[in-house]
């Protein structure tokens, strides 16, 4: 098929190449024009595993093309929509104007006069969204079908997720003519995807929308449910990763997203749930999502503690005292910093007067343009270097691996925060180091204490 993806971020991008692997003719429309000519080089403008060589492989073949120009997408069957719906500054909701930009485009330039052609939407948006981009095709006299099919790819993992989705979800026009030709277009372009069985739910618009922000609030809800139990772990001497172990086994609770830690960031979790708060608002049901400000709260409260963690093993003060911070991405295999935990606590205890150096393995040339005002160093070893307090903040396998006799002969005084809880407490103290974790510090020996 002839597919269009319009917005070539981390989403469009990978979507591009993954729609190319599966045969088709794919062009990438973004209006970053340094953008358009990296990734036709075949060179990531981001860190993902497993994308590089899928879009050189991809690009190299001749399947895969990405420009500027609008006038290059008009034959497309398929115009995928993933262009970014940013929190807009100073308040809840989702900035819908990359969106609105990419339909005026595609009603602009889609050619529909052989027959009609397909929106299929990946973005996040507020739910009511889809019915009202149909409303503006059908106002244009253009043959545009819209159909919901909301991404569910994580970072770190997104060839991988887009090629093996969990499932596909088509929200489908009212109109049944329209549908069935929606559905037959989506369906021939993920045959491949299909044929190996991969669930695929029919809905209407407004529940594919729904789908997509139900599950990030679930998930949200589940990492701030954990990181509260961690709080309640820390009053009581509990350990949260044994407790999270246990509720785990009962297969209706599962074992994941039950890491507590610093909290959740990045550039979907957070602002969706804002936004989807924001939209409930619009429609009058506020009160049904009111349970979502807590889970941001938490969330966030999850930052301050592991500064007050860090400033409490520094005296109270962090003035006069170096603190190397290990991991800068919201997470490990992604170089993404928006709404990062790791950054945001580097931040705040820069502000409060520490001599504070970061490094992370992906994001530190993205870091030192982003934050000119951190001493940002490439390796652990000069990060460390005559540090007073270590925290970890995000859990790439190469700090999980760290050896603690090793990292000790660096430091000046051996405290470590783990603040994503991956390492082992008894064996860090048994080199030495004093260990701080998130709901896990206490221990049995802090428990007798208490009694
Ligand atoms: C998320 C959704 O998982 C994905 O389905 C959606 O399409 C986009 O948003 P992503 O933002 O890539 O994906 O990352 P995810 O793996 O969900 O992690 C989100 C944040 O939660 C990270 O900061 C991670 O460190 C944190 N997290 C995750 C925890 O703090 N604890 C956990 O147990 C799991």
């Amino acid at each position: 098929m002839h597919i269009s993806v319009i917005g070539c971020g981390y989403l469009g991008a990978v979507h591009a190449a993954c729609m190319a692997s599966l045969g088709h003719e794919v062009i990438g429309l973004d209006m970053d024009e340094s953008k358009t000519v990296q990734l036709n080089s075949g060179v990531p403008p981001f860190y993902e595993p497993d994308f590089a060589g899928l879009l050189a492989e991809q690009v190299g073949e001749g399947r895969l093309e990405f420009t500027t120009d609008p006038g290059r997408i008009t034959q497309a069957q398929i115009h995928f929509i993933a262009v970014g719906t940013p929190q807009l500054a100073g308040r809840y909701a989702a900035d819908l104007s990359y969106l609105r930009a990419a339909v005026r485009t595609l009603v602009e330039v889609a050619d529909t006069a052989q027959g009609p052609a397909v929106i299929a939407g990946k973005s996040t948006v507020p739910v009511g969204t889809a019915q009202h981009i149909q409303q503006v095709c059908d106002d244009s006299g253009k043959d545009l079908i819209v159909v919901w099919n909301p991404e569910f790819l994580r970072e770190g993992f997104a060839v991988a997720d887009t090629l093996h989705p969990d499932r596909i979800v088509y929200g489908l026009p009212d109109d049944l003519h329209r549908a069935e030709v929606g559905r037959r277009f989506l369906d021939d372009c993920y045959a491949g995807l299909l044929a190996a069985g991969t669930p695929r739910l029919l809905t209407n618009h407004p529940t594919a929308e729904l789908v997509k922000v139900a599950a990030n609030s679930f998930l949200a809800t589940k990492i701030s449910f954990i990181n509260a139990m961690a709080q309640l772990c820390d009053a009581t001497g509990g350990d949260v990763t044994q407790l999270a172990e246990a509720i785990g086994y009962d297969d209706r609770i599962g074992k994941k997203f039950l890491r507590a830690g610093v909290g959740f960031g990045g550039g979907c979790l957070p602002k969706d749930i804002r936004a989807f708060m924001a939209r409930a608002g619009e429609l009058g049901v506020d009160e049904a999502l009111t349970f979502l400000r807590e889970v941001d709260a938490i969330n966030l409260r999850q930052r301050d503690k592991a500064v007050e963690m860090a400033s409490k093993l520094l005296g109270g003060r962090f003035v006069g005292h170096k603190v190397a911070v290990l991991g800068a991405a919201f997470k490990p295999d992604s170089d993404d910093l928006r709404d990062s935990p790791a950054l945001e606590v580097a931040q705040q205890i820069w502000s409060r007067g520490a001599d504070l150096v970061i490094t992370d393995p992906a994001a530190a040339d993205a870091l030192r343009s982003k934050r000119p005002n951190l001493n940002v160093v490439d390796t652990v070893a000069e990060a460390v270097a005559g540090a007073d307090a270590v925290l970890l903040l995000t859990e790439w396998q190469e700090y999980r691996d760290l050896d603690p006799l090793e990292l000790r002969a660096l430091v000046r005084t051996p405290n470590i925060v783990d603040g994503r809880n991956v390492l082992d407490p008894q064996r860090w103290q048994d080199a030495g180091w004093t260990y701080r974790g998130m709901g896990r510090h206490g221990g049995p020996a802090a428990a007798e204490q208490r009694v």
